[in-house]
């Protein structure tokens, strides 16, 4: 049986699998077990922000491998010590917790908003926005603004509503006296890689002070160095009181954070939460040696990578009149079109281009954030060609 049989034979199918084996990747590049090589223009869903297989990660990763992988939260890790420290000097927050995935950020992050908000009036409800995408456990589920995740799964866990995305009066509408926090993506990533306006945020940020309300950002796609500055919500001048990481933290390796500021810090108290795994000493030290390499100089490359492959973009919307609009923020770019993107994808991949699409009209581009000119121009051209076709 080959390995195609034997997932289909054996897995739950909860996975639209592309034609795509992979044995090896490198850097921005994933070769499949033919040997053909292929550009990879979507690391892992924004996993892979330093590219695959990156030295400082593994050599990281492999001393703390060969120290101890595993010891319980119920004593002292170093490398999970070190990171919470390091985490928090990256310019945000006063107190972390670790867990293994967005969801789970996520999660937490709910559950300090209930907490609070219960001692707080008895306040529970949450406010999040239609297409938003939160994650698969229940509560993250509940949160995500999209029918189509709920409809197999409801009744849903209490109690979620959802406002319009950059629009504050649609949020003013829903404020009700049991409302405990705001929710959002900085850029709407499953949503169709929309980002929010300084406006907006702003409002949001008032709306929270004005009613004791906590604002909760998810940072999970669009943070980690994503859009050029280490979390999104630092492009605009404001902040949440708690934000969430997961996908790239350790650029590869499972794990997540959920990061509180004052208003946040001391909700949760001994037996609150906690995790087996989160926080793992192995994911911890694989973080450390993404943090140190993602410097203002690395940031900053972002930067400029971003505007050279909008530029290139911008050229090729010229061209095709298929392309209603550029959007994004840093490398976390979408090519709207007036069309389904589904069989541009899988032509992409046959010529060698990893891409990926949201909402059935938006090419999805999250290529890891050590790519080049060559890399954008080579990906360009690849789009170029199926397009004329
Ligand atoms: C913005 C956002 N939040 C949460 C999640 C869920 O993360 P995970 O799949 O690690 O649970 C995702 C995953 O795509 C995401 O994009």
């Amino acid at each position: 049986m080959n390995i195609k049989q034997t997932e289909e034979q054996y897995f739950m199918k909860t996975y639209k699998r592309a034609d795509l084996i992979v044995k090896k990747a490198k850097n921005q590049f994933i070769w499949d077990t033919s040997g053909k090589k292929y550009l990879d223009f979507f690391s892992g869903i924004s996993v892979c922000n330093l590219g695959h297989s990156h030295p400082a990660v593994i050599k990281a990763a492999k001393k703390q491998l060969n120290d101890f992988a595993h010891i319980s939260n119920l004593y002292y890790a170093p490398s999970q010590i070190e990171l919470g420290k390091e985490l928090i000097k990256k310019g945000f927050g006063k107190r972390v917790f670790f867990s293994n995935s967005g969801a789970e950020a996520n999660e937490c992050a709910i559950k300090i908003a209930r907490k609070r908000g219960l001692e707080n009036g008895g306040r529970y409800e949450i406010i999040s926005f239609k297409k938003s995408f939160h994650g698969r456990t229940l509560a993250a589920l509940a949160a995500t603004g999209q029918e189509k995740f709920h409809a197999p799964f409801k009744p849903m866990i209490e109690k979620f509503v959802f406002a319009d995305f950059n629009d504050i009066e649609s949020v003013k509408n829903l404020i009700s006296d049991k409302t405990c926090a705001i929710m959002a993506e900085v850029i709407q990533g499953e949503g169709g890689i929309a980002a929010a306006n300084a406006e907006f945020l702003k409002g949001l940020r008032q709306i929270c002070d004005e009613n004791n309300l906590l604002l909760i950002f998810d940072e999970i796609q669009c943070g980690m160095g994503r859009t050029g500055k280490f979390y999104a919500f630092q492009n605009f001048d404001i902040k949440p009181d708690i934000a969430t990481l997961a996908k790239s933290l350790a650029n590869g390796l499972p794990l997540a954070a959920t990061i509180a500021q004052e208003k946040a810090e001391d909700i949760f108290h001994y037996g609150d939460h906690g995790s087996t795994f989160g926080g793992n000493p192995v994911s911890c030290a694989a973080a450390l040696a993404v943090l140190k390499t993602m410097d203002a100089k690395f940031l900053n490359n972002v930067l400029k990578m971003s505007k050279y492959l909008r530029e290139q973009l911008a050229q090729l919307a010229k061209k095709h009149n298929c392309i209603k609009e550029i959007l994004g923020i840093g490398l976390m770019l979408g090519i709207a079109l007036d069309k389904n993107g589904k069989d541009i994808v899988g032509a992409c991949l046959k010529k060698g281009l990893i891409i990926n699409c949201v909402q059935d009209t938006i090419i999805r581009l999250l290529p890891p954030l050590t790519i080049t000119n060559k890399d954008a121009d080579a990906a360009v051209k690849i789009l170029d060609e199926v397009l004329n076709q």
